[in-house]
């Protein structure tokens, strides 16, 4: 029997409300069950409009009193005084809180709390609102059937990596930061296709489909990058001399120090 009935999400920004949307979205899940909140209404009207079905309130505490499960979806600034408003009203003894923000840790979350719920951080990224997300989840004091009905909400909003909070970091830099690292090399692609003679919408679909074409090979033969780039490359060929200028600018090293940085 399903454990998680009534979610609650406080805050539907980009985050929130890609979440509310792939709940909303899901088949197996009851739209009547999704309340989100937030400070002002024109962001709650335009939840509504999206997603007719779900409750709407900037009332916080009346909105987790009775949930299974909150969601908390704030910037990290405002994460300790929503938890402060909420950590009265919410019934901590049974539901489970989700934080979303990213660098807050389960101890910050702890100490936030007057009695700390079970808790799960979860970081996904931006394709979340496409059911595309590669979403990190970890746990503590989380019993396993509960986390494995949680983890199968978010599988239905893409990939779900549960891993130790220590691995949280490099997870927010590899796929939650990565997606803008992904899109970088793409950015730039399509600058050098303009560059070398290409209309900007013309090099914007090729690199798209050279992207797609990758991830196909990758996917298809179950390989490495390196077995694919291999296939491709002749010693002193057009793509050799193409990768060691790359690699002569320091574009693996710049790839990682983009990863280190953003940890
Ligand atoms: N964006 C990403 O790619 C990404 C990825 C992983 C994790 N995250 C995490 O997600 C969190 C949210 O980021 P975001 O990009 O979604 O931010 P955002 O678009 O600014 O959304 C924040 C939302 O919180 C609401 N809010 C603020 N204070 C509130 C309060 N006291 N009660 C209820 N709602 C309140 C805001 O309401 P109003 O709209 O009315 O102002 C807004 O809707 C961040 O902590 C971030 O670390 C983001």
């Amino acid at each position: 029997m399903r454990k998680i009935n009534r979610i609650s999400i406080i805050g539907a920004g980009n985050m929130g409300g890609a979440i509310a949307g792939g709940l909303f979205r899901n088949p197996d899940f009851p739209s009547g069950g999704i309340t989100v909140t937030a400070r002002t209404q024109s962001t709650l009207d335009r939840m509504k409009a999206a997603y007719p079905e779900i409750s709407v309130t900037t009332d916080n505490p009346a909105a987790v009193s009775g949930a299974d499960l909150v969601i908390i979806a704030v910037k990290p600034w405002q994460i300790k005084e929503v938890i402060e408003e909420i950590s009265p009203a919410a019934d901590c003894g049974r539901c489970t809180v989700a934080s979303v923000v990213a660098g807050v840790s389960f101890a910050e979350l702890r100490q936030m709390f007057t009695v700390a719920p079970a808790l799960l951080r979860i970081i996904p990224n931006t394709a979340i609102a496409l059911g595309k997300s590669t979403t990190f989840i970890a746990r503590d004091r989380v019993d396993n059937e509960t986390a494995e009905e949680i983890a199968g909400l978010f599988r239905a909003m893409g990939e779900v990596v549960e891993i130790p909070e220590e691995m949280m970091p490099a997870g927010t830099a590899l796929a939650s930061c990565g997606i803008a690292y992904a899109l970088k090399y793409m950015d730039a692609a399509i600058k050098g296709g303009i560059e070398t003679g290409f209309g900007a919408e013309e090099a914007r679909r090729i690199v798209m489909k050279t992207m797609e074409g990758a991830l196909a090979l990758m996917e298809t033969n179950g390989t490495m990058p390196q077995t694919e780039i291999d296939k491709v490359t002749t010693p002193g060929g057009y793509t050799f001399r193409g990768l060691e200028a790359m690699e002569g600018h320091g574009f693996s090293d710049a790839v990682l120090q983009g990863l280190l940085h953003s940890m």
